[in-house]
């Protein structure tokens, strides 16, 4: 391997090659400890692969602590709390609302007092309050003080969706008196509870309701589920706040990308870990549609914002960025990959529309990012009509011909995301095409 770049520490020389001695599948590892675990989000990255890169990176004195870490596309998270628990400030971009929001939760830590105060403010007298909504809608069928959020109907056992928008009213109270960090924790145990008590089947990325007949059967209890998460998450959000440091940064804008120079600057940040979209929302995954009921019964989110998530998204429908005809110029693979969907008159126009979209946020973080400093885009091979986009090399080309230096591309299988693991492209039932099953963390040095 050439190309490492090397630096000393305590005598020691270490050099990226070292990555390649730890097994990045990862498997069994614990995805849920400490904040990771307030709310599940699609294709979340597995908190071991930044925990392991920052931990390598600190030991190799390519960062310190107080640096900055950058996620361009944050999803819940994940890099801006092991940021925090390495000691770095994070700062991060999300076209989701409701990701935004999470990531904030996550990573920004509660003072212990105070959560617990703002607790046992949100929690007194609310079997009362729930119990009267309950009443009040068995007896008229509608609750008059209530606003009720733009849920699509259907999607919720009715009386439980009074209870829910009680229970956001509560929410905006505490935010009156403890300030926006805590009404937000407790949000995200409000948005748990919803996807819970929704109709919504358990585990799907995308929304798929029970079927009729089984919804009669379904009477959730809001309150128990509500207090049984609120108190795993406060437990996990204590611990996390006992081991990181508060005077620490966390910045996550809810922004796009494509253009985020704007929001962060240039020469900002001293690593960047990330794991982009699949650029494809019909066959992998929803971001918008998955958040999109409980981000709206947050009361913070508006149902505009929530629907066009997934076609602004990479590749997606809206904004689109001026045609790029030399992409496939910059990289060998992609044109290869696109002249063989061409042949077999494949979706050319979706890949080429997706990585033009790419381009463009590995041309913002190169800016973004101190020259010669990491940038590793974790990446999934899939397929589109049935060819493998080999992203990895994709991203290793396009990234090159904006000046990056290719450090190592390490291989991961993926065991425990929430992907469709096996999926017809096509999406045609009882045809099955292997969709997703590994990926790669591809490491160059920014330009
Ligand atoms: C694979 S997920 C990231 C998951 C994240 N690493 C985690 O651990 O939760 C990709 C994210 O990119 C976001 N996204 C898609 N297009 C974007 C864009 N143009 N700008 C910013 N974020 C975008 C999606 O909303 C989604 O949250």
């Amino acid at each position: 391997m050439t190309n490492s770049h090397q630096s000393t520490i305590d005598g020691v020389v270490a050099d990226d090659d070292s990555l390649e001695s730890y097994n990045w599948t990862f498997e069994k590892s614990d995805t849920q400890y400490l904040t990771h675990g307030l709310h599940n989000y699609p294709a979340r990255m597995i908190p071991k692969i930044p925990d392991t890169l920052l931990g390598h990176y600190k030991q190799t004195g390519v960062i310190e602590e107080g640096d900055l870490v950058y996620d361009p596309f944050s999803g819940s998270g994940t890099t801006a709390v092991e940021g925090r628990l390495h000691g770095l400030n994070a700062e991060g971009n999300d076209i989701n609302p409701f990701a935004v929001m999470l990531s904030e939760a996550k990573a920004i830590p509660l003072e212990r007092g105070g959560l617990s105060e703002a607790r046992d403010a949100l929690v007194d007298g609310l079997s009362e309050d729930l119990r009267e909504v309950r009443e009040a809608y068995d007896e008229s069928g509608e609750v008059e003080w209530l606003e009720m959020p733009d849920v699509r109907d259907g999607w919720f056992p009715e009386p439980q969706l009074h209870e829910l928008t009680a229970l956001r009213d509560r929410i905006d109270s505490v935010e009156d008196e403890f300030g926006e960090a805590y009404a937000r924790f407790f949000r995200i145990v409000l948005s748990h509870t919803t996807r819970k008590v929704s109709y919504q089947r358990n585990g799907e990325y995308k929304r798929y309701r029970l079927a009729e007949e089984d919804r009669a059967d379904h009477n959730p209890d809001v309150e128990a589920i509500f207090t049984k998460k609120l108190k795993q998450n406060m437990e996990k959000m204590r611990d996390y706040s006992n081991r990181v440091d508060h005077d620490l940064d966390t910045t996550i804008h809810y922004s796009d990308s494509r253009t985020a120079v704007e929001d962060v600057g240039e020469n900002q940040a001293d690593i960047v870990i990330t794991s982009p979209p699949y650029g494809d929302h019909q066959t992998t995954v929803a971001y918008g549609q998955f958040s999109q009921d409980p981000a709206l019964l947050t009361g913070k989110v508006t149902y505009d914002e929530m629907k066009d998530v997934d076609k602004t998204g990479l590749g997606g429908r809206y904004d689109v960025l001026e045609p790029l005809s030399e992409l496939e110029e910059y990289s060998p693979t992609l044109k290869a990959t696109l002249d063989t969907l061409r042949e077999k008159d494949g979706r050319s126009d979706d890949a080429m529309d997706f990585f033009r979209d790419y381009y463009a946020v590995m041309e913002q973080v190169g800016e973004i990012t101190k020259s010669g400093q990491p940038v590793a885009w974790v990446v999934a091979n899939r397929t589109m009509s049935r060819v493998n986009i080999p992203t990895h090399l994709i991203t290793r080309e396009l990234c090159e011909h904006l000046g990056y230096e290719f450090n190592v591309n390490l291989p991961r299988e993926i065991p425990n995301k929430t992907l469709p693991w096996e999926n017809a492209p096509e999406n045609v039932e009882g045809t099955k095409g292997d969709l997703m099953a590994n990926e790669n963390i591809v490491i160059l040095r920014a330009p």
